[in-house]
């Protein structure tokens, strides 16, 4: 069990990804903190870890608000006796759109604090915990898109500015002995594309993308927790200020 005896604490843990990396961790021996703005649907991902053996508690937080952040990680220290690792998967795109003269300004604004500030914030709440334990390990969500990618504008500067800010922290923290790298995946198979785009929208979209990468296929959600489960394990104890592309080698 590679996170025997950890605590870990994932934020947008009642999502695709976020439920993944949840069990992932779970089954490897973690206590998982479980925290995302859907309190029921954390709920159902906590009996999931539970009725399988292992450990998880829920918090409920918004992390776009600064207030709600520092709850989470008040309630985090005084509950647990440590916090070991933390994986910021809370995020999405709020503004897909197709030229750059119809951004929005409130959805640019949602796209950049749920995205990029929420990270940054969580980051800051759990090194003033991580720091004096003199261990750590932070593994913060970008996405491919932080290459750059046209429709997405806000989008993937929030992503590209969360892969620099984790390189900057990286830096701030590798004293203390928290290392602090970045996931970057490609298109995901995840429930929310099709509740959002029907199931013939996503199946094309999913399709077309498969065909473009060289592994022939999108990625599942259990690739994203293996890679964050690595990152966030001892095997990657000299690993710091990384972005990992789990993309099927799309983009190479
Ligand atoms: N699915 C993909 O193709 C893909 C690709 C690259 C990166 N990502 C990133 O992976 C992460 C997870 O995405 P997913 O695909 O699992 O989507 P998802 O919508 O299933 O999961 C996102 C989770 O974040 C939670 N959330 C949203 N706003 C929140 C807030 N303000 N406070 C707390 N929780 C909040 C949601 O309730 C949801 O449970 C996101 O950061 C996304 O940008 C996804």
């Amino acid at each position: 069990m590679r996170l025997s005896g950890k605590t870990a604490l994932v934020t947008g843990a009642a999502g695709g990804i976020g439920c993944a990396t949840a069990c992932c961790f779970a089954a490897e021996g973690a206590l998982v903190i479980l925290s995302d703005c859907n309190h029921a649907g954390s709920l159902e991902v906590q009996d999931t870890i539970i009725k399988k053996g292992g450990k998880a508690a829920v918090i409920v937080a918004d992390v776009t608000r600064e207030s709600e952040v520092v709850r989470l990680f008040s309630e985090t220290e005084s509950s647990f006796p440590a916090l070991d690792v933390l994986v910021n998967i809370a995020g999405g795109d709020h503004e897909p759109v197709a030229d750059i003269e119809s951004i929005d300004y409130d959805r640019m604004s949602k796209n950049l604090d749920l995205n990029l500030k929420s990270t940054i914030l969580c980051c800051r709440e759990a090194c003033r915990i991580m720091k004096p334990q003199g261990y750590g390990r932070i593994v913060n969500m970008s996405s491919m898109v932080y290459r750059g990618s046209p429709g997405q504008f806000s989008y993937s500067a929030a992503k590209g500015g969360v892969f620099s800010f984790t390189r900057s922290l990286a830096l701030a923290m590798g004293r203390y002995k928290i290392t602090v790298n970045a996931l970057a995946p490609a298109l995901v198979d995840v429930p929310v594309f099709e509740k959002v785009l029907g199931s013939e929208r996503w199946k094309a979209m999913a399709e077309e993308a498969a065909e473009r990468y060289p592994l022939q296929r999108i990625a599942t959600p259990d690739d994203v927790a293996k890679a964050a489960l690595f990152l966030a394990s001892d095997d990657a104890e000299f690993i710091t200020g990384q972005i990992l592309e789990i993309s099927g080698g799309a983009r190479l």
